[in-house]
């Protein structure tokens, strides 16, 4: 399997300093695939690390629609890569077989765009056993 690249995706933002902004997101277009699942984690206390797993199949594209949020990307064979969140208008697309540091800033709220259903078992929830299966890819 080829491996995809994470990137950011500018989304932009429609509006005026005067009545605020809206950002759109649709599938297939701004999104690199069709949204089977939104969720977004919230009232994480500041410096809270989250994540902490790879997914097999599920691609998704995240935002920090609130604060800052950190986010360090692993693709367990050696290379590792960091962004920050902080503008509602600019995404991370995070493509399958990358495992995922998540850190909450203040009042950060971190919307997720995802590419399937929920499935326990599209996780890798141990770093080892993920990096050894990405490097049998
Ligand atoms: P998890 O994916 O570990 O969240 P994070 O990466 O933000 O730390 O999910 C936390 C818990 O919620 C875990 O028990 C799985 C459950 N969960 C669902 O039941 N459905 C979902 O769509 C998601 C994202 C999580």
């Amino acid at each position: 399997m080829r491996e995809q690249t994470p990137a950011l995706i500018q989304l932009g933002a429609l509006g005026t300093d005067v009545f605020g902004y809206l950002t759109v997101a649709e599938n297939n277009k701004e999104i690199p695939f069709a949204i089977q699942r939104v969720y977004w984690t919230y009232r994480t206390p500041t410096g809270v690390k989250r994540g902490m797993h790879a997914h097999k199949k599920l691609q998704q594209v995240l935002f920090a629609i609130s604060g800052k949020i950190d986010i360090e990307l692993d693709n367990g064979k050696g290379k590792r890569v960091a962004f920050a969140l902080d503008t509602p208008g600019v995404g991370l697309y995070v493509p399958q077989m990358w495992w995922r540091d998540i850190f909450f800033g203040e009042n950060a709220v971190l919307l997720s765009l995802a590419s399937e259903l929920y499935d326990a078992a599209d996780y890798y929830r141990d770093f080892e056993e993920f990096a050894v299966a990405a490097k049998a890819l």
